[in-house]
């Protein structure tokens, strides 16, 4: 799919991980704490805030509707909200990059505004599927128009009036749920969410920290816009998505161990730690105190000899962003590994299971495409040239290969690391992988 920049990542192998680090902050939530400081009464802070480009779009998007925001300052923003009708028009059509998040949750957000948007992205976001939101957005009265393949740009329109709605999702996706519950603080009446099974609950857990009227009741989440939205202090745990790719470098890596200080441990988000422990990985969890509503902790990793096996589906929500750097574990294990159940991934930043299958298959792995997910066969890993298609995971994902490759792995396709990982290669290069990023030709 889209390939922006002209990064190319070069890892020498024999490199290994060890040392005490802390990744940066969860982009998940970031993105909720800028929208509902936005739209709460008084001045909201943020602290650990991610500085990578999909939150930062999403920053620049709440300054470009009118609210104050004060940094990123290493991390802290100090957002004097500005109510939930205190919004104003945007000048220009807001862009969101590369930032499906920033999309799908703006959408539910401006549905029930009294003025006009236009939401565009780069070339990837422009092809990714839009009417999961707009769909279920129009039953609730929204005037919200995408273009005729479904996709970016959105174009949303002042609606008479929002009215809640009871909605099935058809796929697990916190995202969609997300833009619903958003919408429901604008809508008439309660606005009932169910989910097929169980996705990120950032958003009802912040809804909750921020008084707003939200109830949870196993798979269902409902809101209303009646209890009045007051600023919280927002303590953003560093991102478990960020956390795995070291998680399996150690894992695969020929020695050394490393620890990670301060890593969201949401239990919507750890399905990569359990799948990872299921292969066999020596993953150590010491649980701290919940911060601001999320549960955090250290985690220590060691090598280990990891076995293939069938991932279970119902995991597959509860890990849906780690599967590239899975798919490097299951490469590196013994036997086979296959993973059904998640088309989803298909839909990401790329066609996640045909990019990470190409890429494997190049490193000497026998990968096979399914089309809902894939079949590995865990082997010896060879040097090679590997496509990331401006897929951020799918970047890192292979630059942690190189820990377990007999032979140079070159990337392409990399500058989109700095939408969820600024800092990525100074911390793996700190940690030992032998990782150096180039200008490449385009
Ligand atoms: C996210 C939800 C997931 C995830 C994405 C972030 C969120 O998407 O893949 O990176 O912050 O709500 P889906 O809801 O489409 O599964």
């Amino acid at each position: 799919m889209a390939v922006n920049g002209t990064r190319q990542f070069i890892i020498e192998s024999g490199g290994s991980l060890s040392g005490t680090f802390q990744v940066p902050g969860d982009k998940s939530i970031s993105h909720r704490a800028v929208m509902l400081g936005a739209i709460a009464e008084g001045g909201t802070e943020v602290s650990g805030f991610l500085e990578g480009d999909d939150a930062m779009a999403t920053l620049a998007a709440m300054r470009a509707l009118g609210v104050s925001i004060e940094g990123p300052h290493a991390g802290r923003l100090r957002i004097a909200g500005v109510g939930r009708h205190g919004l104003k028009p945007a000048a220009a059509a807001l862009d969101l990059g590369n930032s499906g998040t920033s999309m799908r949750l703006f959408s539910g957000l401006l549905a029930g505004q009294r003025f006009a948007t236009q939401l565009v992205g780069d070339q990837s976001l422009m092809r990714r599927p839009m009417r999961r939101v707009t769909e279920p957005l129009s039953q609730m009265g929204a005037m919200i128009q995408t273009a005729a393949q479904g996709t970016a740009p959105l174009s949303i329109e002042p609606a008479a009036a929002l009215r809640g709605i009871d909605y099935s999702m058809p796929v697990a996706s916190a995202q969609v749920k997300s833009a619903l519950l958003l919408a429901g603080l604008y809508a008439e009446g309660r606005t009932r969410v169910t989910e097929p099974a169980v996705s990120r609950d950032h958003t009802e857990r912040m809804l909750q920290a921020f008084g707003a009227d939200v109830a949870v009741d196993g798979p269902h989440v409902s809101v209303t816009g009646d209890a009045p939205m007051e600023a919280a202090a927002v303590s953003v745990p560093g991102d478990i998505s960020s956390a795995a790719f070291f998680l399996v470098g150690a894992s695969i890596a020929g020695g050394g161990s490393i620890t990670l200080t301060h890593v969201g441990l949401n239990p919507t988000r750890t399905g990569v730690i359990d799948i990872l422990r299921r292969m066999g990985a020596r993953i150590h969890v010491e649980a701290d105190e919940t911060d601001a509503g999320e549960p955090v902790g250290t985690l220590t990793v060691e090598p280990a000899a990891l076995q293939g096996i069938d991932i279970p589906p119902e995991l597959v929500p509860l890990a849906i962003d780690e599967f590239p750097t899975i798919f490097i574990a299951a490469a590196c294990a013994t036997g086979v590994t296959t993973l059904r159940g998640a088309e989803e991934l298909r839909v990401k930043e790329s066609d996640r299971i045909a990019v990470m299958a190409e890429g494997l298959t190049a490193l000497g792995i026998e990968a096979e495409p399914l089309a809902d997910g894939i079949r590995i066969v865990g082997g010896a890993m060879h040097g090679g040239a590997v496509q990331a298609q401006g897929d951020h995971r799918i970047a890192m994902a292979f630059a942690m290969a190189g820990l377990a490759a007999d032979g140079a792995i070159t990337i392409d396709g990399c500058a989109e690391v700095d939408t969820s990982f600024p800092g990525f290669v100074e911390l793996a290069q700190g940690a030992g992988l032998r990782i150096r990023s180039q200008e490449s030709a385009a």
